[in-house]
């Protein structure tokens, strides 16, 4: 199998690929969760805007680092040339949002003949407010502009004429997940301060481990498919709080653990076009988007290997290691 991750130095492609080596760089236990699957026939190809980047953090992996950027059709068609499957995993600021509907179009284009299957991480904003729990069925009602971008994204790619698999992820967190919305629920709780989130915290919401988020994307791409196919990955309903004490138990600090209302953030998002952005997410977490795993446990054996009591553990010793 030839592969292609892209946006191998983000959070899921680069676990994707610590998937694919079957190496826990990341690991800080020796944890068997990783289904080694290069063997000496198989090609891992990364497509990456800084090579440097990724070496830092896979120095000696058996990888072919393609460097270009995702906007750039010539770079583009060089890296998806002779791959089977290609994990599409790159990802633009919340500020360029629109940017990833285009470097979709442009993925598409670049393709040609090859006809690899694509598999994209989906995420729960484009369903809008569903009966829970959201299967792969559940129709899209994307409810805000960046919710609307994600949907938009999704029909480029699944209407493109080779096969996708789009695999519905609830929100990563682990080592080297680093982004504005899951950080202070470690890192606050690693320096022993409170936490105050910008959406309700007492409501269901599930969160997957990364490592078992990759491992999603790949056990589909592992099947042979000529048809697009669709799947949602549940773990377990939880609450931003609980998920958050989990952390001080395991930084073995204390804190509160505050949600603001609707309305406070409405309010802040007049006066800072970062809020204004954020708030266009924060729908996931006023609402039950909790999600059934059924067709995919069923049709290519998936479940998630790490429970929050470790993953969560895991998380608080990496950002202790790396003062993040
Ligand atoms: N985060 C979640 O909780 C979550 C949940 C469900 C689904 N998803 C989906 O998973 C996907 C990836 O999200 P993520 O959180 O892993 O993203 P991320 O950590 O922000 O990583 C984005 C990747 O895209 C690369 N990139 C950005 N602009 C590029 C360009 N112009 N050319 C080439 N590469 C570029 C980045 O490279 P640099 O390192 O050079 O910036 C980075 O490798 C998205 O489709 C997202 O919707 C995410």
């Amino acid at each position: 199998m030839r592969y292609l991750v892209t946006g191998a130095t983000g959070a899921i492609g680069s676990a994707v690929v610590e998937q694919i080596l079957g190496s826990r760089a990341s690991e800080p236990d020796d944890v068997p969760e990783a289904d080694p699957r290069l063997g000496a026939d198989d090609v891992l190809r990364v497509f990456v805007r800084n090579a440097d980047r990724f070496r830092d953090r896979f120095p000696d992996a058996p990888v072919e680092v393609a460097e270009g950027n995702a906007l750039t059709p010539i770079d583009v068609r060089s890296a998806v040339a002779d791959v089977d499957v290609v994990v599409h995993c790159v990802n633009f600021p919340i500020a360029r949002y629109h940017q990833n509907v285009e470097a979709a179009r442009l993925l598409v284009t670049a393709v040609g003949e090859d006809r690899p299957h694509l598999v994209f991480p989906g995420n729960t904003w484009v369903f809008g407010s569903p009966d829970p729990p959201i299967t792969p069925t559940t129709p899209f009602d994307p409810p805000s502009r960046l919710a609307r971008l994600k949907a938009e994204t999704d029909a480029v790619l699944t209407n493109a004429p080779f096969p996708t698999t789009v695999v519905h992820l609830p929100d990563f967190y682990g080592p080297y997940v680093t982004n504005d919305l899951v950080r202070p629920l470690f890192a606050r709780p690693v320096a022993g301060n409170s936490v105050v989130f910008p959406a309700p915290v007492d409501v269901p919401h599930e969160f997957v481990y990364v490592a078992d988020a990759a491992r999603a994307l790949l056990a589909v791409a592992g099947e042979e498919t000529a048809e697009n196919r669709r799947y949602t990955v549940g773990t377990e309903p939880t609450t931003v709080r609980k998920f958050v004490r989990r952390a001080y138990d395991a930084a073995g600090t204390d804190g509160r653990v505050w949600g603001l209302p609707p309305w406070v953030v409405r309010v802040a998002a007049l006066f800072s076009d970062r809020v204004r952005a954020v708030a266009d997410i924060l729908h996931v977490f006023a609402t039950d988007v909790t999600m059934s795993g059924a067709a995919i446990r069923e049709d290519v054996g998936f479940e998630p290997r790490v429970g929050y009591r470790e993953g969560v553990r895991r998380t608080v010793a990496w950002y202790d290691s790396e003062g993040v």
